[in-house]
């Protein structure tokens, strides 16, 4: 860490973000902003965290044990998301340096979006939209583009955190019969929503619609693989807003193509972004969407005013007031 405290302390940002949250951050320090539409090279990244005390960053961004060692003079991480699995936590604590994150301000926009990938899926709406912009639409058709029903139905929640709670809660209003597993029990939950926990294996086999909400860690890499796949009834449909490396992509299309399972909606994907060629792509019954959950004016401008709070506070030496690290308090 450098003596003394800059007045302007140097930040990398490593995209154009809301201006909510930029104002501040350029308030405050000096400002080193990587302009691009994509996200920038690591050499980049590591040439200006070498010099930089703040990166306010994205989850684009590998902030991985050579990013977090090439800062020598890093005192805060800020990543303008909730999810952190792009960032080496254990590096950054083991260095000292607290890493922010926004919970909570994208939870109901994302909970929002599950819901229409959800009823997108169960309805085949982009098949529709489709059908009627290549001119098929000629009449009423009694057979035609013929969906599953949602209302009444069972959803199974992986993960029930803010955002699969936010869909439990949406779920209630189709009095839809809500089954979750997740890496504990919620009791007031329980009591409240009227959500059952149950077994991830009973959960697969039983729901008409599952929908995952768990973190990326070690332990949900590929939960749904060729075996969880092919627990799951063949009409049933799988939704993916958490990320994308929780499902086996080859085991998913072998399931969609071979109708283990009948459809799937996708925020995330793996590889990300999903290449124009994919064979995911062709399948009618695979709707795709370039990562949305948090895509709203509002949802952004709340993680961008975030994220600059947990830097500025990260920089003043002060504990972040959403940090995805807190042991490295305990550690000083
Ligand atoms: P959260 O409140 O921390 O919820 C995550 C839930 O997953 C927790 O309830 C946790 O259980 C559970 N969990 C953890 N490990 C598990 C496992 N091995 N098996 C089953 N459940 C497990 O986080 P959130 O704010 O709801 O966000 C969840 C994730 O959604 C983020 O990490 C991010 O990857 C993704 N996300 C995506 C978008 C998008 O744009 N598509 C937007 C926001 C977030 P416990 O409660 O027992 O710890
Ligand atoms: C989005 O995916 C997030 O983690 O905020």
């Amino acid at each position: 860490m450098r003596k003394g405290v800059s007045t302007r302390p140097p930040v990398f940002v490593t995209r154009p973000i809301p201006e909510a949250g930029l104002r501040r951050v350029r308030d405050a320090c000096e400002v080193r902003m990587w302009e691009g539409e994509l996200p920038p090279p690591k050499e980049v990244i590591l040439k200006e965290v070498a010099e930089c005390e703040g990166l306010l960053c994205l989850l684009t961004d590998p902030i991985d044990a050579e990013v977090v060692g090439a800062g020598r003079h890093l005192r805060v991480i800020s990543q303008m998301a909730v999810g952190v699995d792009n960032i080496d936590l254990e590096a950054a604590t083991a260095r000292g340096i607290p890493v922010g994150h926004t919970p909570g301000v994208l939870t109901e926009a994302t909970a929002d979006l599950t819901f229409a990938l959800l009823l997108a899926a169960a309805r085949r709406i982009p098949e529709g939209i489709e059908y009627v912009r290549q001119g098929r639409w000629r009449t009423w058709e009694p057979m035609v583009l013929l969906g599953r029903e949602v209302w009444g139905k069972t959803l199974g929640i992986v993960g029930l955190g803010r955002i699969g709670t936010a869909v439990a809660r949406r779920a209630r209003g189709f009095a839809m019969r809500v089954l979750y597993h997740s890496r504990s029990r919620k009791p007031d939950l329980e009591a409240e929503l009227g959500v059952e926990y149950t077994p991830l294996d009973d959960l697969l086999a039983q729901a008409d619609f599952v929908s995952l909400h768990c973190p990326l860690t070690p332990e949900t890499h590929h939960l749904i693989d060729e075996e969880a796949l092919r627990r799951m009834k063949p009409t049933a449909i799988l939704i993916n807003a958490a990320r994308g490396p929780v499902v086996d992509t080859d085991a998913l299309l072998r399931a969609l193509r071979e109708g283990w399972i009948e459809a799937a909606g996708l925020d995330v994907t793996d590889p990300e972004p999903l290449p124009a060629d994919h064979p995911l792509l062709d399948l009618p019954n695979c709707i795709v969407i370039p990562h949305l959950g948090s895509a709203t004016v509002a949802a952004r401008e709340r993680m961008a005013t975030m994220a600059a709070e947990n830097l500025l506070a990260g920089l003043r030496g002060e504990r972040l007031p959403y940090c995805a690290n807190p042991e490295v308090y305990e550690a000083r």
